[in-house]
């Protein structure tokens, strides 16, 4: 029996630089998409997978993140006086159960390896979940429960990944399989940044990971790796040498909002699905066009 997936990091410390200057003032995951933060979206999607725990890691300047996931007694008493139900609904919808959310300071970006390792004391001895929230999912089962229903399947460390659009593998983490049969396929290694025409496959690995304990050992004694940055790729290279790691295609598409052109790309697909909104975004689009 694999054990179950209740925790999951959130790195968010990072510095936002392809978002900037937006992301001086306002955590990148904290910008809009439609009417909710990134974040919100990749909080449900978690939840919807059955976590109950969330630690968020964040650098100095991000404390937005955690007034969002509070309470507001002045905006929420207005809305009550006013009998605005559905907006004090949407405003209430992204509170943790009380205990449920944990936030730790990445002193300094030293990479998603450093800021995966701040989680260790956190998470213990158990599988996790880690979401690089600005790649957001939109997919018909979440995608973080089809990584869970993975890991319940062949346990040990998934990896989500989808394929790259042709000639760009060197922009991306790649995979390497040991032969390809459905989805869900047993990975044999991972390379960061492949030089062009050296990929072992067109799977880029895309920002939902679940991940088992030993990692920590690891990334503890990881050094500086692409960049100059800490990489959790560089550890779970090592990790794949004693535990199984299996590749997910998950089903859905993904948007990096991380990026300009992702972003906008993330509020059209996303207007576009909203019962509520899609007949005036279309037109609004189509006006524009
Ligand atoms: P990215 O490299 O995509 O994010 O890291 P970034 O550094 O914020 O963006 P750019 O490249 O400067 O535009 C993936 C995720 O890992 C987090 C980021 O916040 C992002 O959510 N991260 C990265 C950290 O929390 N700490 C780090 O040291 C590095």
């Amino acid at each position: 029996m694999t054990q179950t997936v209740r925790k999951a990091v959130l790195p968010v410390a990072g510095l936002g630089t392809r978002v900037l200057p937006g992301a001086k003032t306002t955590p990148k995951n904290m910008l809009n998409v439609v009417d909710r933060p990134i974040l919100s979206y990749v909080v449900e999607e978690a939840r919807a997978a059955g976590i109950e725990h969330f630690v968020f890691i964040v650098g100095r300047g991000q404390g937005a993140i955690e007034d969002y996931f509070d309470s507001s007694p002045e905006i929420e008493s207005i809305l009550e006086a006013k009998g605005r139900v559905e907006i004090l609904a949407d405003v209430r919808r992204d509170l943790p159960k009380p205990g449920g959310m944990s936030f730790v300071r990445q002193m300094a970006p030293l990479g998603l390896g450093h800021a995966v390792w701040c989680a260790r004391d956190i998470i213990g001895d158990e599988p996790f979940a880690v979401m690089l929230p600005d790649m957001l999912m939109a997919a018909p089962t979440p995608c973080l429960a089809q990584a869970v229903a993975a890991h319940g399947q062949v346990g040990g460390n998934i990896i989500v990944v989808e394929p790259c659009p042709a000639g760009e593998a060197h922009k991306y983490g790649i995979v390497a399989l040991d032969g390809q049969d459905g989805r869900l396929n047993r990975m044999t290694g991972m390379v960061e940044k492949p030089a062009p025409g050296t990929e072992p496959s067109n799977l880029f690995i895309s920002g939902r990971y679940i991940l088992q304990p030993e990692i920590f050992e690891l990334l503890e004694r990881q050094g500086k790796g692409a960049g100059g940055e800490i990489q959790l790729t560089d550890s779970m290279a090592e990790l794949m040498k004693v535990q199984a790691f299996h590749a997910l295609e998950y089903e859905g598409t993904t948007y990096d909002c991380g990026d300009k052109i992702g972003l906008l790309r993330a509020n059209v697909a996303f207007a576009l699905a909203r019962p509520d909104l899609a007949d005036a975004a279309r037109a609004a689009i189509t006006a524009l066009l």
